[in-house]
């Protein structure tokens, strides 16, 4: 890389212990995405500030995925500015995003693990394909997220097709950890989990948002989940965040989207007769 953008960047990727501790680490503006004639964002707005974790709820096809992507870069957004930690990111050329990503960790709703490679370099995928570390060093570091996720030293030579569904959930969770990143994006992290499993990973992530003094965006459709890790909650619905809050208040609003949601999660009689 150019020594000079290395430096420029420098300042992108490193912790600074004297920031602001309610800074808007990301802020999505008018965001918007279509495809063919489908409008999926009509004009997204939100924000993620340090100190908060923000559930992200709607309904299926809402385009929740789409929005991460895009926030992400892995999908081009036909309008609108997302600005991480203070830096417009639309538009920005592939390596200055390559660093600036090195503050974000994500788990893909689909857990994106490569079939072909062992548990360990899936994890360690970033460290061996963008930092100077040594396969020695790289492997110490998946151990060591793996543990922070539940999983033993037995898993990390085996195939994730040799591995259950939600071991490989928490492979894709430590693959997520494993940077440290300051920014998490979770996509379903528990989907298709029993509840045992659910409130372990609830566990883990909370807990590793607390160790890393990360913030994090969740896309769940869990409410349980969503209260237990986020603080705050912003409902998505038509293409736009029609609902933010603080994720208890969530079964005071009054929008009919919402209510809807909560009836078919089973959880809005659940709450009220709580
Ligand atoms: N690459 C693409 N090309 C065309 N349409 C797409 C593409 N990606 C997503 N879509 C469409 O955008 C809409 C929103 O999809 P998205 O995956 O974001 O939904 P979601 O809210 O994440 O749903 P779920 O909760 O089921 O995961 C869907 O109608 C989907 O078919
Ligand atoms: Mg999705």
């Amino acid at each position: 890389m150019n020594p000079s953008l290395e430096v420029r960047w420098s300042c992108l990727v490193s912790r600074n212990s004297d920031v602001n501790p309610t800074a808007t680490l990301v802020e999505i503006r008018g965001l918007k995405k279509s495809f063919d004639n489908q409008v999926v964002l009509a004009g997204v707005d939100l924000d993620l500030r340090r100190g908060h974790t923000v559930a992200l709820l709607g309904v299926s096809g809402s385009g929740k995925s789409v929005l991460m992507k895009c926030v992400l870069g892995l999908t081009e957004p036909d309008a609108g500015s997302v600005r991480i930690d203070g830096h417009e990111t639309v538009g920005l050329g592939q390596t200055e995003r390559l660093l600036l990503m090195r503050k974000v960790g994500v788990l893909f709703q689909n857990g994106a693990l490569f079939d072909s490679l062992p548990v360990w370099q899936n994890v360690a995928f970033t460290l061996l394909s963008s930092r100077r570390v040594s396969r020695g060093c790289a492997r110490r570091v998946a151990a060591g997220a793996l543990t922070r996720v539940g999983l033993g030293a037995d898993v990390i030579d085996l195939l994730p097709g040799e591995l259950s569904g939600g071991m490989q959930k928490r492979v894709s969770l430590a693959r997520a950890l494993v940077g440290d990143p300051e920014i998490l994006f979770l996509d379903n992290p528990t989907a298709g989990l029993d509840p045992v499993l659910t409130g372990i990973i609830d566990s883990s992530v909370a807990a590793s948002l607390e160790h890393l003094q990360a913030i994090a965006l969740v896309i769940t459709h869990d409410l349980t989940s969503a209260q237990r890790i986020a603080d705050r909650a912003a409902f998505l619905s038509e293409g736009r965040i029609v609902w933010e809050g603080a994720t208890g208040e969530l079964w005071r609003s009054d929008l009919q989207q919402i209510q809807k949601f909560l009836r078919a999660s089973g959880s809005h009689s659940r709450h009220r007769a709580g």
